[in-house]
């Protein structure tokens, strides 16, 4: 195999982040400058705000993930960026910073989709079998693919409203939890599961579309939630009428429900693809009951799971490297004028 050590470069939403891989797999360094503190009390990304913060940290970020690969600009095969999608002051941050390093150190520029490098995610730390079937849990997409290898991916279905961490993330808000919501609730419904048999358990729905639907729907799910908090008129009650035991309980039986349509589209996704293997990757892919849900499901399929390190779950620049020596390896390079686009390409 052609040895290649790549220094990819990711900002496409609220993360700064820069690494070094070798050969797909050795990760020399992996930086991340998370902005979590700058959106917390907005709830969400601000986009303006977020670009700023990129333009702040990504010089010292690349030379602190060069320095900690003890390497230099001028030993490297190539440098990667996530060219799409995201928000689009973003992207332009570090797909400027790539274009720049590769014209003066004279390397090969390589795009990456974001989405697509979570879909393979797992590849950087496991040799998959394909074709595999992977699910992408996000704060911006949930959507599963048909994986034939980490260059030819497929999509299945998508979410047709919100994405699950989105939900994740309302939800929290509902519930007047910190943010990101997703690791809060997260822990709490792992803390409290499962639930006393004495406790009042609410039931929220599984929307699972149609028989046949790879689709996703979570607003459903989130208005749920919302009706049980304040009731369908912001008259009839609210949070401060629910015990520390009805929001554990309420963190419970969302994540459940949330566990459930997610582990039955993987299963109608195997069923029609018959993979050789399934895959896990995006922000929520950190979510405890969804990794366990999932294993259950593949045991019952006899399928191997790869589930990547919460490391790599999040916005991360190893998961773009590992990405980018495939596309090196195949040619698929990028000219210097290459663009930033907020759509996707799956
Ligand atoms: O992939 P990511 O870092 O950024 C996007 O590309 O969106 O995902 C961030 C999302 C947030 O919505 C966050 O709440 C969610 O991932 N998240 C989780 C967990 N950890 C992060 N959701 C549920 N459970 C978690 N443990
Ligand atoms: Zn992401």
């Amino acid at each position: 195999m052609t040895s290649t050590l790549i220094l990819a470069l990711e900002s496409t939403c609220d993360e700064t982040a820069a690494a070094v891989v070798a050969d797909g797999k050795q990760v020399l360094s992996n930086v991340v400058a998370s902005q979590i503190d700058l959106h917390a009390k907005f709830r969400g990304v601000v986009p303006e705000i977020a670009s700023r913060a990129h333009v702040q940290k990504i010089n010292a970020l690349i030379a602190e993930a060069l320095a900690q690969a003890g390497i230099e600009g001028h030993g490297l095969s190539a440098i990667a960026v996530t060219n799409r999608p995201g928000l689009i002051g973003c992207l332009i941050v570090s797909v400027t910073a790539a274009k720049s390093l590769a014209w003066v150190w004279g390397k090969p520029l390589i795009a990456v989709d974001h989405i697509q490098a979570h879909a393979t995610s797992a590849g950087l730390e496991h040799d998959v079998p394909y074709p595999a079937v992977s699910l992408v849990v996000s704060g911006g997409h949930t959507a599963l693919y048909h994986v034939r290898d980490p260059l030819h991916i497929e999509r299945l279905g998508a979410t047709i409203d919100d994405a699950v961490g989105e939900a994740y993330d309302k939800v929290a808000a509902t519930l007047g939890l910190g943010y990101p919501g997703g690791p809060i609730l997260d822990q709490m419904a792992t803390a409290h599961h499962p639930l006393p048999l004495t406790h009042r358990v609410p039931h929220f729905p599984r929307s699972l579309l149609s028989p046949e639907s790879l689709d996703f729907s979570f607003s459903g799910l989130k208005t749920a939630v919302l009706y049980h908090v304040h009731g369908p008129s912001k008259f009839e009650g609210g949070l401060e009428k629910l015990t520390p035991a009805d929001i554990a309980a309420i963190a419970v039986e969302f994540q459940a429900a949330v566990v459930d349509v997610l582990t039955e589209k993987v299963r109608r996704a195997a069923e029609r693809c018959r993979p050789r293997s399934l895959l896990l990757g995006g922000g929520v892919a950190c979510n405890r009951g969804l990794r366990a849900g999932l294993s259950h499901l593949a045991q019952k399929l006899q399928l191997p799971l790869f589930l990547p390190n919460p490391t790599y779950c999040t916005d991360n620049a190893a998961m773009s490297a590992a990405l980018a020596h495939h596309l090196l390896l195949a040619g698929k390079t990028a000219p210097l004028d290459l663009e930033a686009y907020a759509s996707g390409t799956f």
